[in-house]
């Protein structure tokens, strides 16, 4: 396929809105699959089906005739998810055009706006589709009308579709071919190509995604990292079919993928560019190493499974290099892994991938934001745990990082929002009516903020009816204190949080609280407090009785008494010792959970 005849693009849309559907219809289209060969063929993780979202990218070409000639249409997946924005730059990054999936019944929410910008952005062309159709609710006059409003998109260029019932779908990839451009690499030129995703196959190894910007690439090529320097070999090379396809060769504008004998992801990295050994070109723009900003410390339910959990961990992290991890010790938890991850979400997948595919049992510390310690003669050092920030020290300052968010509300909802947002500590940017009854706020957040039930609460206060998104932003400096629960004056290491001073005190309270229902009844006194800072700001205590768990049998039931002795050397062992005390695994659990 010479370049005029190839076509790169993606779908975006709001989660929900129909990418996956839309996507599986096209496919069934070209005939890459058969009719309802497997529903949401792109989807392919367990994870992602049960959450019904999109993590890693999958692309796809199609082959589809158009007035008289064969075009070759690159179909590029984006991960569906904030947590992923960079994946979707880099996506779109391999894209001339994208269609712009909207919800006909719902209209423009949070995710189409930013994903919208993200295209806009890339100088992108626009393919807008109001999808859903045939549902009852569906008002595309309405939506078409907003789609001006907020982008200024022409409502005559909006194509009406259902991937449900496939109505309208025929107007589809004929308008992706008039309406986006072909790929403008020079055929002639150095090899240039983008790597934009890789995931590790059992069998394969890394397997990477590319376009070719620029050049040919052949099976045999020996090519050169421009971020790293680091050469591999090119071992085969062919297009996605959406299974792999061997061809020997990429041309100038396509897509498709690459093995080199890498064996993890690590040095695969997002956004950079290839080229062939002793031919360098200026790299594509746009390269950034991916950065964790949310860490939590793993570890496993009895301390005899680290092993185990070791593994696991390792093999997890063969698919996804933004996933940094090393090795800790809690005091109170043993032997575990501080990770790091993009995101919320993004955790959650890890932790749910880990128990699901593994089989490990897990206790994941309440997730933390990194933070940023100025000192005195203004260093500023990074810390990533709680427990590094340091007591008895004077700090200059400490910055914690912020996000923009986007909030898409009816604006009935908009006092509501406010008053939540202005309790996370957010300062409002924006507040824009895009439509009757549509508005569009904007806050800079702390990211701290939006663990816990942000999200959750946000979706209660408007009946579901809010959609909301979030971008990395600056650092910030703020008034933040050292949380740390002690249990008869021993702090738990693993509980220690950083928290905002206006909130300390109350948070002490609820710790402890919390931590005294969940011990319940204690053989001796326990004493438990909450200090900021280390300063006391909460205290309760469990007053001592004696418990005997053999008191409930009487006489000689010998079975029974021996079953009861198991039975407690059983819960001993899903407990860690702290200040005397004998903490079960379930209040570490719980306790990571209040807010
Ligand atoms: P993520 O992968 O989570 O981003 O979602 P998505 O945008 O890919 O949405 P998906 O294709 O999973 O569709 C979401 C829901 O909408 C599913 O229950 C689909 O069956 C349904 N759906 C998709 N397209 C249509 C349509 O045209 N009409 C109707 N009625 N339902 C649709």
């Amino acid at each position: 396929f010479p370049p005029e005849r190839i076509r790169n693009f993606s779908i975006i849309a709001h989660v929900d809105h129909g990418k996956s559907t839309m996507a599986d219809r096209l496919m069934e289209l070209t005939g890459a699959i058969r009719k309802g060969m497997q529903e949401q063929y792109l989807d392919k993780l367990q994870v992602e089906r049960e959450r019904g979202i999109t993590v890693k990218a999958q692309t796809v070409s199609l082959v589809y005739r158009h007035k008289g000639a064969d075009y070759l249409l690159n179909l590029i997946d984006t991960p569906g998810h904030v947590d992923f924005s960079y994946e979707v730059s880099r996506s779109l990054a391999a894209c001339q055009g994208a269609l712009l999936l909207v919800d006909a019944s719902q209209g423009i929410q949070a995710q189409t706006v930013a994903n919208f910008f993200l295209a806009f952005d890339q100088d992108l062309a626009v393919v807008p589709v109001l999808n859903k159709i045939d549902m009852a609710t569906a008002e595309p006059a309405r939506v078409a009308a907003e789609m001006q409003q907020a982008f200024d998109i022409d409502p005559a260029s909006c194509l009406l579709a259902s991937a449900k019932t496939g109505r309208g779908l025929e107007q589809v990839l004929p308008a992706v071919i008039e309406r986006i451009p072909a790929p403008q690499g020079r055929e002639e030129g150095r090899l240039r190509m983008l790597l934009f995703d890789a995931y590790h196959d059992e069998y394969r190894g890394v397997v990477c995604l590319v376009e070719v910007v620029d050049g040919q690439l052949h099976k045999g090529d020996k090519v050169v990292s421009a971020s790293n320097g680091e050469q591999h070999d090119i071992l085969e090379v062919g297009v996605l079919a959406p299974e792999p396809h061997a061809t020997g060769r990429l041309c100038t504008g396509q897509v498709g993928y690459i093995i080199t004998g890498l064996k993890t992801t690590k040095s695969a990295r997002v956004g950079d560019t290839w080229f062939l050994d002793k031919q360098p070109v200026p790299a594509l723009p746009g390269f950034k190493p991916s950065k964790s900003m949310v860490f939590a410390g793993i570890y496993p339910v009895s301390a005899a499974d680290f092993e185990q959990l070791d593994h696991a961990v390792e093999r997890l992290t063969l698919n996804d290099a933004s996933i940094a991890f090393k090795k800790e010790n809690s005091a109170a938890l043993g032997a575990g892994f501080r990770c790091g991850f993009l995101g919320l979400l993004h955790m959650e997948v890890f932790h749910q991938r880990l128990e699901q595919e593994h089989g490990a049992s897990l206790i994941t510390t309440a997730p933390t934001v990194p933070y940023m310690l100025e000192h005195s003669d203004g260093s500023k050092t990074e810390i990533q745990n709680p427990s590094q920030f340091p007591l008895g020290q004077k700090l200059a300052g400490v910055w914690e990082p912020t996000v923009v968010a986007t909030i898409v509300t009816p604006s009935d909802y908009v006092g509501r929002i406010m008053e939540l947002c202005q309790d996370r500590r957010g300062d409002l940017t924006e507040h824009a009516v895009i439509a009757a009854n549509r508005t569009l706020l904007r806050y800079t957040l702390p990211l701290a903020e939006l663990g816990g039930d942000f999200y959750d609460e946000l979706k209660s206060l408007t009946s579901g009816y809010a959609s909301f998104d979030y971008e990395e932003s600056e650092y910030r400096k703020a008034d933040l204190v050292r949380l740390d629960l002690l249990l008869n004056g021993e702090a738990v290491d693993a509980l220690a949080r950083v928290v905002h001073r206006g909130k300390a005190q109350s948070m002490g309270r609820r710790m402890c609280a919390k931590m005294k229902e969940l011990l319940g009844r204690q053989l001796f006194e326990v004493t438990i407090q909450a200090a900021a800072n280390n300063r006391i700001i909460a205290r309760e205590t469990i007053s001592a009785l004696r418990k005997n768990v053999l008191a409930k049998c009487y006489g000689g039931d010998v079975s029974r008494k021996r079953k009861l002795l198991e039975k407690q050397k059983e819960g001993k062992k899903r407990m860690r010792r702290v200040g005397s005390v004998d903490v079960p695994q379930e209040v570490f659990h719980a306790l990571m959970k209040t807010n």
